[in-house]
């Protein structure tokens, strides 16, 4: 143990992190043995170099901006109803031959929500108390039983969540699912640095070792050997969305079909940004490549830019749901994408060996985005949906894109489809109405019996 020993500390001393031995002396022999390998497998040149990169990539992004010009995007509803019946039907025919696939990222840490457990498993407060995954669960139900054929899932967890989350499953009978349809896989991590690149320790005898973004997925899906379990069931396209979105539409039918329909490896949607300030990514073309662009490096001008009708020209925001055609996701598994620094909440042992719990951002963690993906397509396919039926984002405890805002979301959609399917408003009253997704996908079957039912509740 002496020789590992003094080869760790002569590399964390080539990198200034002698810090991470400082209470080797206290610890018993297991730790010891813990932190010495976590410190030997650490590639210290590799994190060197990245945070370097990334601290210059701040203020490339910012130059950047120069080579930005608007992408070109679909409106359902402006399509035409032939334009809609071929993309709908082109979907459902994967769907029921199946050939697709779900991909939902939930190895995130939720650090804003302030949730001690994975995202996926928190209940936003709704009348039936279900959680993200089983909203998620069935709707892939739903249309599992319109299509005749089950639609694999698989859930990106990260290694500090992956095992509660596999528990939250069993323990639930899988929503319904079968067990054989939901495939787990565990994304990558990397260190958390403080403001001046020193690894921060979790403990006294470990390394924080924090999820490293959800780019990491193909990656990981290759890793895992889900990518082999796509090639075997003969998927050809997959839906990617982010897990805290309470109104996500799961495989959509339609967006798949119209993602299939064009010879684009990779399509996004969108929505129109609420205004110029809006914070939100936004679509774009970045050097002639498809690319969403943060709202922190857009320059002014060009968030107010507007088009002969008035409308933004950098107005799509990016709403985190994505199709990839399986060979893209191939092809570019191990593309050595740029890391992005985030801002994050991370506890850390302090110099004199307490745990220090942050009430503000303190640390940084090293992010890969998905999008980042897109600059290796020639072109991606953008569809603009209405925002307001299909995203309930919840990032934070309270006020904006928090579990109230998402209920409201719900319950205002879901009164919207009772009115649709032509339900008196005054029998409606002012009750929040929750739709089971096992009783309607996107507004439809509400018969008379799912009706009656709901307003006896
Ligand atoms: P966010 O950027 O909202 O991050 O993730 P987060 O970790 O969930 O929350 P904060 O920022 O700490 O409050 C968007 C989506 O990407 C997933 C998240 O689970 C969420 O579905 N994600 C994020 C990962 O799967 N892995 C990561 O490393 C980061």
């Amino acid at each position: 143990m002496e020789q590992r020993r003094e080869e760790a500390e002569a590399r964390v001393a080539a990198y200034g992190q002698e810090h991470l031995l400082r209470f080797y002396d206290e610890l018993s022999g297991d730790s010891r043995r813990q932190l010495l390998d976590q410190v030997l497998q650490l590639d210290l040149e590799r994190i060197r170099s990245i945070w370097e990169q990334a601290s210059v990539k701040k203020e490339e992004d910012a130059f950047a901006a120069a080579g930005i010009s608007p992408i070109p995007a679909y409106a359902w509803d402006e399509l035409s109803d032939r334009e809609k019946q071929r993309y709908t039907e082109a979907g459902w025919r994967l769907l029921r031959e199946g050939k697709a696939g779900a991909i939902v990222v939930a190895g995130g840490q939720g650090s804003r929500l302030g949730y001690d457990g994975p995202k996926g498993t928190y209940d936003i407060g709704l009348p039936s108390c279900k959680s993200f995954f089983q909203l998620q669960a069935e709707r892939l139900i739903n249309l599992t039983e319109r299509a005749g054929q089950a639609i694999p899932w698989y859930i990106m967890t990260s290694p500090a969540n992956h095992d509660e989350t596999v528990r939250f499953f069993e323990q639930a009978n899988y929503f319904g699912l079968r067990s054989a349809d939901c495939f787990f896989f565990t994304q990558g991590v990397m260190p958390a640095l403080d403001a001046e690149g020193k690894i921060l320790l979790a403990a006294k005898d470990q390394i924080s070792l924090v999820p490293s973004g959800n780019g990491d997925c193909f990656a990981a899906l290759r890793r895992s050997g889900a990518l082999v379990d796509m090639k075997r069931r003969g998927l050809t396209w997959l839906y990617y969305y982010n897990v805290d979105n309470a109104l996500v539409k799961v495989a959509d039918p339609l967006f798949l079909g119209m993602a299939a329909s064009h010879s684009h490896p990779a399509a996004a949607k969108a929505a129109e940004k609420s205004g110029p300030e809006e914070q939100v990514g936004v679509l774009c073309m970045k050097s002639g490549r498809p690319a969403v662009v943060e709202y922190t490096v857009i320059p002014e001008t060009m968030k107010h830019a507007t088009d002969r009708q008035g409308k933004l020209l950098y107005g799509l925001g990016n709403l985190s749901m994505q199709a990839f055609r399986l060979d893209f996701i191939e092809k570019f598994a191990e593309a050595e994408l740029p890391y992005a620094m985030a801002h994050k909440r991370i506890s850390f042992i302090d110099p004199t060996g307490r745990l220090v719990i942050p009430e503000q951002p303190n640390a940084f963690k090293f992010e890969r985005f998905i999008f980042d993906f897109f600059s290796l397509a020639d072109n991606i396919t953008v569809l603009k949906v209405k925002r307001e039926e299909e995203f309930a984002p919840v990032k934070n405890k309270e006020g904006e894109d928090s579990p109230e805002t998402a209920r409201r979301l719900v319950f205002d959609l879901h009164r919207k489809w009772l009115l649709a399917a032509g339900v008196p408003a005054e029998l409606i009253g002012d009750r929040p109405i929750e739709i089971s997704p096992l009783d309607s996908y996107s507004g439809e079957g509400l018969t008379d019996d799912v009706v009656r039912k709901l307003l006896q509740q």
